[in-house]
């Protein structure tokens, strides 16, 4: 049986970071809907157009298409040994898609709870800039490239900045969080398989909080094999 990682928090909180290096050193596959979403918006269609104005204000992408897309993705044969979910589920009909997506595949779910206070998350994301290439994400305040406005990888790309990450849209996707996803921790917790890390701490040592749970995790049920 295989791990299904569940990477949950508040816009800004370090899902992202933490679920690529898990990606990069254990050889899951991230799977970032948000980041997915804004590939498919670049096009030029309608429903492109559609997403780019969701995205860009802050709001959720329906449910119907946000689980048509994960279903899609997570049938892809990298994720047959197990996968990073980063931004999903954000609301109960997701979550409840989940349960069922993890008995078809024969896969358990571990989620972890990266948690930030309120005061810091504006900052995070006010302060990002992301690779257009590759996506390593950067951040002026707290993770800063090597050279000012320059991917580390890609000295030929400039950093880019997320529509959503100015403050009124911030603003926004909190109000979501807080609506609509925020009830989901505690679903994971009564049935014991939600991990907090302290988000605020260095990004090596939730690292290695959240690896060690996983550890735990894979010990207990046998699941988790490094590939
Ligand atoms: P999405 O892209 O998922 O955005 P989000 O949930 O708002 O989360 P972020 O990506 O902003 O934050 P993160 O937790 O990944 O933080 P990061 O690691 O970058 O979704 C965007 C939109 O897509 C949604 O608003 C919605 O429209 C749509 N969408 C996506 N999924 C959907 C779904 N399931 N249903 C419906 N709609 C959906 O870190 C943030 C910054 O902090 C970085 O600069 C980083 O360098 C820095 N940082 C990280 N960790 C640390 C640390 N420990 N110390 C110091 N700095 C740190
Ligand atoms: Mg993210």
């Amino acid at each position: 049986m295989s791990q299904i990682v569940v990477m949950m928090g508040a816009p800004g909180a370090g899902k992202g970071t933490q679920a690529r290096l898990l990606q990069e050193r254990r050889g899951w596959p991230q799977i970032s809907t948000g980041d997915m979403f804004r590939e498919i918006a670049k096009a030029e269609t309608p429903l492109a157009e559609d997403i780019r104005r969701v995205q860009s204000e802050g709001k959720l992408i329906s449910d119907d298409l946000v689980i048509r897309v994960v279903h899609e993705r997570t049938n892809r044969e990298d994720c047959r040994h197990g996968y990073i979910l980063d931004g999903f589920p954000r609301t109960t009909a997701q979550a409840a898609m989940l349960e069922k997506l993890a008995v078809e595949q024969g896969n358990k779910i571990a989620a972890i709870f990266v948690d930030v206070p309120f005061e810091l998350l504006e900052k995070r994301t006010s302060g990002r800039m992301t690779c257009p290439v590759c996506g390593e994400i950067y951040n002026v305040y707290f993770k800063r490239p090597q050279k000012e406005g320059v991917c580390d990888k890609h000295l030929e790309a400039q950093l880019v900045k997320r529509a959503d990450d100015v403050p009124e849209k911030i603003r926004t996707r909190l109000g979501e969080y807080e609506n609509s996803t925020r009830p989901l921790l505690n679903y994971y917790k009564e049935s014991k398989r939600l991990h907090r890390v302290d988000g605020t701490s260095e990004l090596e040592a939730i690292y290695k909080e959240i690896e060690a749970f996983l550890a735990d995790k894979s010990e207990r049920s046998g699941s988790l094999s490094k590939q």
